[in-house]
């Protein structure tokens, strides 16, 4: 099977925002106790951070990361969760049944954050929370005058305000597995007052509305809130639908939200222009991945090839709508559907650990025009009825001259000749392509086989016309090509 992509690098179509490598760190299972924070461990540092995780983190250069939830934001109290941690209270978690203990809180995350390098993002609870706790807790982070949180965080040794940016206004609260689930005009207004009042308690923030993959809702999220926020949400999980062939249905998956994608940046242009806002509104993707098997805590899916070219799929995807999204956050970050796992000796890397290095790691900051033609696949989850057997993404880096060309091949058994069509640059050097690829579908890294699937670097053959990229069935690769002009 043959492909072609055309890439003109002279054609800059978009700037990706850093801010769609973020992830997602929930009170969940084992994501932040016994994955980021385990005190008393031999792997972690005076403040209980495991290191070797933060290691693994700060690689994959998570750009922002969003916390304390999801579903448990939606009863989460956050001033159990500062001061002095013996006198911090157990309470009930309601949305995972589980035990919170507060010792990871407020001042932690923001520690960790500092850590990793990551822009905090913190998701206010809008379940069972007031709009005077919302504001109190941006007042704790971020003001610096003698008002009563500001002077609580100095008290809890934080003399400088951490500025924390991006504020969630509550997490799906369209679903009735969310405590305090409202109905559409019932969040809006709630977003709205809440909105204003966190701008007038900081006028800096950037706030994002909680969208739910749905016209009807959006629709009203936005009437309401469209002139105090920044984004809106949308939440996106990846997995086969009954009745398909579960590889194909899984990689269609994408596909599907990106249809919703493009609706909703409609939507957004629809209000701008009803409402007469010139500031931009964007999307933030702030929880993504493929999500399919385990469905109750500890929900420690293990990762196989497939889901990885499936992650690998959604980043191009992503990146291809830099125009309108501005934030993605992987979900999550440690054990609970994540990328890396950890036991109490050691962690070990998931497949789909490395699209997400890759992507971050092999990209430039400019969308260059990419036009693929491609056999595909027909399935009932997209609208336009089929999805391409090679999803191809362009990006450049004009300081270091580096162009980036990322090919994920769909087809599960064939491998497909790519021929890439490089317009308005001449190459100046050995191409190399960063590949990942296996010859079982269902592979997956562990303990025990921590290297099934990573990363692997190969030289492309001096190309006489074409770049030719010959890529195996249902593998990821980034070609990065040197060009001059
Ligand atoms: O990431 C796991 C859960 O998925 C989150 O708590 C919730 O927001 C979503 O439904």
């Amino acid at each position: 099977m043959r492909a072609t992509v055309r890439v003109d690098v002279e054609r800059v179509v978009g700037t990706i925002d850093p801010k769609i490598y973020g992830n997602f760190a929930e009170h969940l299972g084992r994501c932040i106790y016994g994955g980021i924070y385990d005190p008393g461990s031999p792997l972690s540092d005076e403040r209980g951070f495991r290191t070797d995780v933060a290691e693994m983190v700060r690689r994959l250069r998570v750009s922002i990361l969003r916390w304390p939830g999801g579903n448990f934001v939606s009863g989460y109290h956050w001033l159990d969760g500062v001061g002095p941690r013996e006198s911090r209270p157990h309470r009930h978690d309601l949305a995972w049944h589980a035990i919170e203990t507060n010792q990871f809180g407020t001042d932690e995350f923001l520690e960790y954050c500092h850590l990793i390098g990551a822009a905090p993002y913190i998701c206010l609870n809008l379940g069972t929370g007031t709009i005077d706790e919302a504001a109190a807790w941006v007042a704790y982070c971020n003001c610096d005058d003698s008002t009563y949180y500001a002077q609580l965080r100095r008290k809890n040794g934080h003399p400088e305000p951490y500025r924390v940016m991006y504020w969630g206004l509550g997490n799906e609260l369209y679903g009735d597995w969310q405590i305090g689930h409202k109905t559409a005009e019932e969040y809006a207004r709630l977003a709205e007052e809440t909105a204003k009042v966190l701008r007038w308690t900081d006028p800096s923030i950037r706030l994002v509305a909680c969208g739910a993959q749905r016209v009807d809702w959006d629709w009203e999220v936005l009437r309401r809130t469209a002139r105090h926020v920044d984004f809106i949400s949308a939440h996106f999980y990846f997995g086969p639908q009954p009745g398909e062939d579960a590889t194909l249905s899984l990689l269609a998956a994408p596909y599907a939200a990106g249809e919703y994608l493009d609706i909703l940046a409609g939507l957004i242009s629809g209000i701008r222009r009803e409402q007469k806002i010139e500031r931009e509104i964007a999307i933030a993707v702030d929880e993504w991945n493929c999500w399919y098997r385990q469905r109750r805590p500890p929900l420690e899916e293990q990762y196989n090839l497939v889901d990885a070219i499936c992650v690998a799929t959604f980043l191009n995807l992503l990146r291809r709508r830099a125009g309108t999204i501005k934030i993605a956050n992987l979900a999550q970050l440690v054990n609970v559907i994540a990328p890396i796992f950890t036991r109490p000796d050691g962690l070990f890397l998931q497949t789909i650990y490395w699209p997400l290095l890759a992507a971050v790691r092999y990209s430039g900051p400019f969308l260059v025009r990419c036009d693929t033609e491609s056999d595909g696949f027909t399935t009932s989850r997209v609208v336009a009825g089929s999805v391409p057997y090679v999803d191809a993404l362009a990006t450049l880096d004009p300081d270091t001259r580096k162009l980036y060309v990322s090919v994920v091949n769909l087809h599960p058994r064939e491998g497909i000749d790519v021929a890439v069509r490089i317009h308005e640059a001449r190459i100046r050097g050995q191409i190399q392509a960063h590949v990942m690829t296996a010859d079982r579908p269902d592979l997956a890294n562990s303990f025990e086989n921590p290297d099934a699937i990573r990363l692997m670097l190969r030289n492309v053959p001096e190309p006489k016309d074409d770049v030719v990229w010959e890529a195996p069935p249902l593998s990821a690769a980034v070609l990065e090509v040197p060009v001059g002009r």
